[in-house]
């Protein structure tokens, strides 16, 4: 399974520094999953970790460098060796206003380096209340511009109205959309929003799902190495 905890504005760097030490001496026993840590950008740093576990950003900017004031681009990343980015994150989207046409320029910048980036669509309950195809036709218009042929791209399905809720999709709608989506492309799909240790093994055992993005569970170190302990046989 792929398993991604995506720290969003939490833990310093000294916390995210134990975190990282912590669940790499657990994967160093454990080597099924393939996990990614998204920490805050002020907290990354050259980890000596194990090859399935990756450090990846939860944003940057489509350069290289330059005069962008507040933003990160590729030069940054380098010197701390990333490969990774997430792009299209709903608070992103939402909160941060992203448009499609911006994300589709960081997806392109970052393609083109090589980067593996998680890509994340789902849909608000608004949509979701008209239909499933409503719904359906939302996931793709977010993924207008996207080369969803990249060999590096994962997808990550979160419905909006699931994300920090603490109510999770219910399995048949993870399997009703995740088929759907499998349907036309074929890349791994995660599902996230409100991935508990309680409910991952369930949601990780169902039909399409590759693997899980966390957030809230996933602060937690605790937490955290339990839920890849509950995923490490699926
Ligand atoms: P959550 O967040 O696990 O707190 O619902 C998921 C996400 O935003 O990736």
């Amino acid at each position: 399974m792929i398993i991604a905890a995506n720290f969003k504005t939490n833990h310093t760097r000294s916390s995210t520094k134990e975190f990282v030490l912590d669940v790499n001496e657990y994967l160093e026993a454990n080597t099924n999953n393939e996990v990614y840590i998204f920490p805050s950008t002020t907290a990354l740093d050259k980890f000596d970790t194990v090859t399935n576990l990756n450090l990846g950003v939860q944003n940057a900017y489509h350069v290289e460098q330059g005069s962008y004031t507040g933003e990160i681009g590729s030069i940054q990343l380098e010197e701390f060796a990333i490969k990774t980015i997430l792009l299209g994150h709903s608070e992103r989207r939402h909160i941060l206003k992203e448009s499609q046409e911006e994300i589709t320029k960081k997806f392109n910048f970052y393609k083109d380096l090589g980067y593996k980036i998680i890509y994340c669509i789902g849909e608000p309950l608004e949509v979701k209340n008209i239909s499933y195809e409503e719904t359906m036709s939302y996931i793709w218009g977010q993924l207008d511009g996207i080369d969803i042929s990249y060999e590096n791209l994962i997808l990550a399905y979160e419905p909006v109205w699931a994300i920090g809720t603490g109510i999770s999709a219910t399995s048949d709608d993870i399997k009703a959309i995740h088929l759907g989506i499998k349907e036309k492309i074929d890349k791994p799909l995660l599902y996230g929003g409100s991935v508990k240790v309680k409910n991952v093994r369930d949601i990780c055992l169902i039909d399409g799902v590759d693997g899980v993005l966390i957030g809230t569970a996933s602060w937690i170190k605790e937490d955290f190495i339990q839920i890849l302990e509950n995923t490490k046989d699926i």
